[in-house]
């Protein structure tokens, strides 16, 4: 960094320039919010992992637009107080729910830098841009894709699918359907996935013009992978009726209970019928760090494209998905559009063509690079494969102690970090619903739920790097003291249940609305 002017020596604010007057003041406020961050990050196991949102509170984000100034430190105190305690809690070791990384301070800290610089990746010449590259490069050398790869930070796992829709719906029609639409010929393509595959492929199929009709749900198998030999019959059904089947979407980690789909012979069946093969591997892709599950991911090096996110097993703060495509001309194709404003030179800012924008839909682009960036510097690949298969080690301690109490049932096979279980009761559906809710709003753990066969399942997908047989075990103590209480009390009505003392006492730190005195992230200094 460039040594800083002395206040002194600074050239005056341009009148309206909304630099602070001021350095030395938001420095040492810049400082503390800092601190803050880090200390709320250290001590984030002594609070509650989510608390319910007071009337209150969610009524102060009614307010109006505001014209006039408010001091950043009366604005930082909101934040503080208002905005802080009612986060999600995915930075919490209690966090189970969904499929949610846990960040790290270490992206805090570059998401902060990234911030500072600012930077659109959409294109033109600058080292941002080069970040970005090199970790395409690192994920082409990862994946095993060729030199022509493509690849693109984009917000999610969700966007990256439709993305890969997108390219494989050209690849399939031909430039020209950007222009005319699809068309009756669009209107004949079909993709395959299985019935356990995320709801974004279909919503991608609904966008990209195609209709989620057009999406055959193909059976699983026992171990929840798809049926490949149900595929191969429905693609040949297909064909027989005029249909042309253009992609097959994989799972590397199934959303509901973790299953990996047979890649390999998924890739050989889609290079014989000569269809896109497209692998979802939103939190599972990451796995091929980890020396224990990188065997159970072969076949995706064959993939045309994956569609993954940094932001669950890799840890790095949202958003971070990321899409990479074997054949960068075919990523291209797709979404490259000239225009007089956006020309490219050879040399100059204007220079470095092809741009991130060639790459999808979005012109303006933040510096998500910079966090992944330092985040696989600093921990290096080997330490993160190492944090992934502990969350698959836990959960494993979780479907142990599951099977322990006869009161627990287990609903599907553990095959990575996602156990789904629940509390045997008589109406087992809005028991373990309750169940869940409770624990939630105790602040002890927070699990979600998932819909297996018709059964509600406790469903706990442990990504967090933080979480530990600790949290495993507190679940599992809430779960079986509030299914006791709510089975016994299962007779229809809804009842507000009291904690009996150890609960109780896990949940007072999730106690009322706290005041920036109560809470860790604001110390008077
Ligand atoms: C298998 C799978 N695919 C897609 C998604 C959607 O990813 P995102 O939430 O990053 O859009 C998820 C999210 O959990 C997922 O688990």
């Amino acid at each position: 960094m460039t040594k800083a002017l002395r206040a002194t020596q600074r050239p005056p604010q341009p009148d309206g320039s909304l630099d602070p007057q001021d350095w030395d003041e938001i420095r040492a406020l810049g400082h503390r919010m800092l601190d803050d961050m880090i200390d709320y990050t250290a001590s984030i196991r002594e609070q509650p992992v989510w608390r319910p949102i007071p009337d209150d509170v969610r009524a102060r984000f009614h307010a109006t637009l505001p014209v006039a100034p408010t001091e950043l430190a009366d604005v930082y105190r909101e934040f503080t107080d208002f905005i802080v305690p009612y986060a999600t809690g995915n930075v919490h070791p209690g966090f189970m729910g969904w499929v949610h990384g846990g960040g790290t301070v270490v992206g805090m800290l570059a998401e902060m830098l990234s911030a500072g610089l600012n930077a659109n990746l959409g294109g033109r010449d600058h080292i941002p841009i080069e970040v970005e590259r090199q970790i395409v490069a690192w994920m082409r050398d990862l994946f095993g894709f060729p030199a022509g790869a493509s690849g693109i930070f984009v917000t999610g796992t969700s966007m990256a699918n439709l993305m890969a829709v997108l390219v494989a719906r050209t690849a399939a029609l031909g430039a020209s359907a950007r222009r005319h639409g699809v068309g009756e010929e669009g209107a004949q393509l079909a993709a395959y996935t299985s019935r356990a595959a995320h709801g974004c492929i279909s919503k991608a199929m609904d966008i990209a013009g195609l209709g989620s009709d057009a999406l055959r749900q193909v059976a699983t198998d026992r171990q929840h992978r798809i049926d490949i030999e149900a595929l191969r019959a429905r693609i040949a059904q297909d064909r027989r009726a005029g249909i042309k089947p253009f992609l097959v979407v994989g799972s590397a980690g199934t959303v509901d209970i973790g299953a990996i789909d047979d890649l390999g012979a998924l890739s050989a069946l889609c290079r014989e019928e000569r269809i896109w093969f497209h692998v979802d591997g939103a939190y599972g892709a990451l796995g091929v760090l980890s020396a224990e599950l990188a065997p159970r991911l072969t076949g995706l090096e064959d993939a045309d494209s994956i569609a993954l996110d940094f932001h669950k097993w890799g840890q790095v703060p949202y958003d971070a998905g990321f899409l990479m495509v074997r054949d960068g001309e075919r990523h291209r194709d797709a979404f490259a559009a000239p225009a007089a404003y956006l020309r490219r030179e050879t040399r100059g800012l204007a220079a470095g063509s092809p741009w991130p924008c060639d790459l999808g839909p979005d012109l303006s682009r933040g510096f998500r690079a910079l966090k992944t960036w330092f985040t696989l510097k600093t921990y290096g690949t080997k330490r993160l494969g190492a944090m992934i298969t502990r969350t698959c080690s836990l959960a494993r301690y979780l479907e142990t102690r599951i099977l322990a109490e006869p009161q627990l049932e287990l609903l599907a096979p553990v095959q990575l970090n996602v156990v789904c279980f629940r509390y045997r009761a008589a109406d087992a559906n809005t028991v373990n619903g309750e169940i869940v809710a409770d624990i939630q709003e105790a602040g002890i753990a927070a699990p979600s739920t998932t819909v297996l066969d018709g059964e509600l399942a406790i469903r706990v997908a442990i990504v967090n790097h933080r979480t530990d047989t600790r949290d495993i075990d507190a679940l599992i103590s809430a779960v079986l003291e509030f299914g006791a209480q709510r089975a016994s009390r299962d007779d229809g009505a809804v009842l507000a249940i009291e904690p009996s003392p150890p609960l109780a006492m896990q949940a007072a730190a999730a106690a009322p609305a706290p005041s920036s005195r109560t809470l860790s992230l604001v110390k008077p200094r």
